[in-house]
């Protein structure tokens, strides 16, 4: 049998943790939901299901993931074993592979994007430039075929060490490109109604529906309820605390996705974009403010949508690692064929996806595009039914004994924390889901 690696170290798996977490869910995703959902308002029923829904399961993933040191399906064999646990194994596989076929898509913007930027797209008028792009068949296409090949690249090469070397670099000039972008979005005029439009809350835009989507962005941009945490987690050494890595892995992902939004916002109001854009919100407002930057926009967007592209990069290796992890450990299928089955399949629906904002934009499923529908499928349920079935085993089929262990590193740390933590992963985080699930199916 291979012996498994374990991180390097504290650092290592917060940065492997954290690099899944921060992506296109941050930059992309964060923004263009604020926009829909109300602002500011949202905003706090985001952090809110961060702390109270999202941090139990992230602890639930991470308790299971090193107790079990295996993959999802692995893991419920190995402290389930003879029961119809296996089955949320099995969830955990598929789940990540329709989410990688639309964050591919994505991801394709990004490449484009880059693109662009290396050839001095992003001077003059940048108006009607994601719309004639989104719309078009082949560019968005061709975009999405490069962003597969990458992330399949990089996993058959076996360089997903070597890619996360990169992110020392481009995450930290991420962060300073983003509050540089802050800065200068603040000095357009018309800017501060994107700032007040972030921080005064209307509390009368919150429905059930808002709430479903922060859930659902909290488990998207925490990469909860499909298994990746609970498969880095296996990879941890014993005298790793849990507990402060998941805070640090959120609280650095909260301070992305904020960013992203003063980034964005203000520049949404003082360019006259609607908040309520969509998906395309971001890059249709980003190219604005580096036109406003005159030749400093064509440095400044060059390495932005680099480091956008090689965090999510991070992120979607994340994603296809999962099922070729089962194939390999669980079938025992070669690395290269598992990867090569698993990156065609989700290339081809990811083709759906990327063809639903053009030639297919009029098939509907139960009332909105492919790409939606699949986002809405995989964000508001399969990921928290995931997360829901991990905290379940967690508080209720494990011994308290073995998570006390797990979350106080043998009785070390956390002692004081262990009865709320417990009580949220027992509790208060199933209940949540639950009811945040039923009042979305019926009112
Ligand atoms: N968290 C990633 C992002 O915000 O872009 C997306 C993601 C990666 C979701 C890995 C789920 C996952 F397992």
């Amino acid at each position: 049998m291979q012996t498994r690696e374990n991180f390097g170290g504290r650092l290592a798996v917060i940065l492997a943790m954290a690099g899944s977490a921060i992506g296109l869910g941050n930059i992309w995703r964060f923004p263009y939901l604020v926009g829909q959902n109300g602002g500011a308002a949202f905003i706090l029923v985001y952090i809110a299901a961060c702390a109270l829904l999202a941090m139990p399961i992230f602890m639930a993933e991470a308790v299971i993931g090193r107790r079990s040191g295996s993959n999802t399906f692995g893991a419920m064999k190995k402290l389930a074993p003879g029961t119809r646990w296996k089955w949320l194994g099995l969830v955990t596989v598929v789940a990540p592979l329709l989410l990688l076929s639309y964050y591919s898509v994505v991801g394709g913007w990004a490449v484009d994007y880059f693109m662009k930027a290396c050839s001095f797209r992003f001077i003059g008028d940048t108006s009607g430039l994601f719309g004639g792009f989104i719309s078009s068949t082949w560019e968005p296409l061709v975009t999405h075929t490069v962003f597969m090949a990458l992330t399949a690249g990089i996993i058959l090469l076996g360089v997903t060490k070597g890619i996360e070397k990169f992110t020392k670099i481009t995450m930290p000039m991420l962060f300073i490109l983003i509050v540089g972008i802050v800065i200068y979005g603040l000095t357009l005029p018309g800017s501060w109604k994107g700032v007040e439009y972030m921080v005064k809350p209307d509390f009368s835009k919150i429905n059930a529906q808002v709430v479903a989507t922060a859930m659902g962005q909290a488990f998207f941009s925490l990469s909860l309820g499909v298994g990746t945490i609970l498969t880095y987690a296996s990879y941890m050494r014993k005298e790793e605390n849990i507990v402060s890595a998941g805070n640090c892995t959120a609280a650095f992902d909260l301070l992305f996705a904020l960013l992203a939004g003063f980034a964005v916002m203000p520049a949404v109001f003082a360019a006259g974009i609607q908040p309520e854009e969509g998906p395309g919100l971001v890059f249709d407002t980003l190219p604005y403010i580096f036109s406003q930057m005159g030749w400093a926009g064509t440095v400044v967007s060059v390495l932005f949508f680099f480091s956008i592209l090689i965090a999510a990069l991070t992120s979607s290796i994340s994603l296809l690692e999962v099922g070729v992890a089962y194939l390999v450990e669980e079938k025992g299928w070669s690395r290269r064929r598992s990867t090569l089955v698993l990156a065609f399949g989700t290339w081809a629906l990811g083709v759906l996806c990327s063809l639903s904002f053009g030639p297919l934009s009029g098939v509907k499923l139960l009332g909105v595009g492919i790409f939606d529908f699949l986002d809405k499928l995989c964000t508001n349920w399969l990921m928290p039914f995931g997360g829901l079935l991990f905290t379940l085993f967690v508080g209720w089929k494990m011994s308290k004994a073995d998570v006390r262990d797990e979350l106080t590193g043998g009785g070390t740390c956390n002692r004081r924390l262990f009865p709320l933590l417990y009580f949220l992963m027992r509790y208060l985080a199933p209940v949540g889901i639950v009811v945040v699930f039923l009042t979305n199916l019926f009112l």
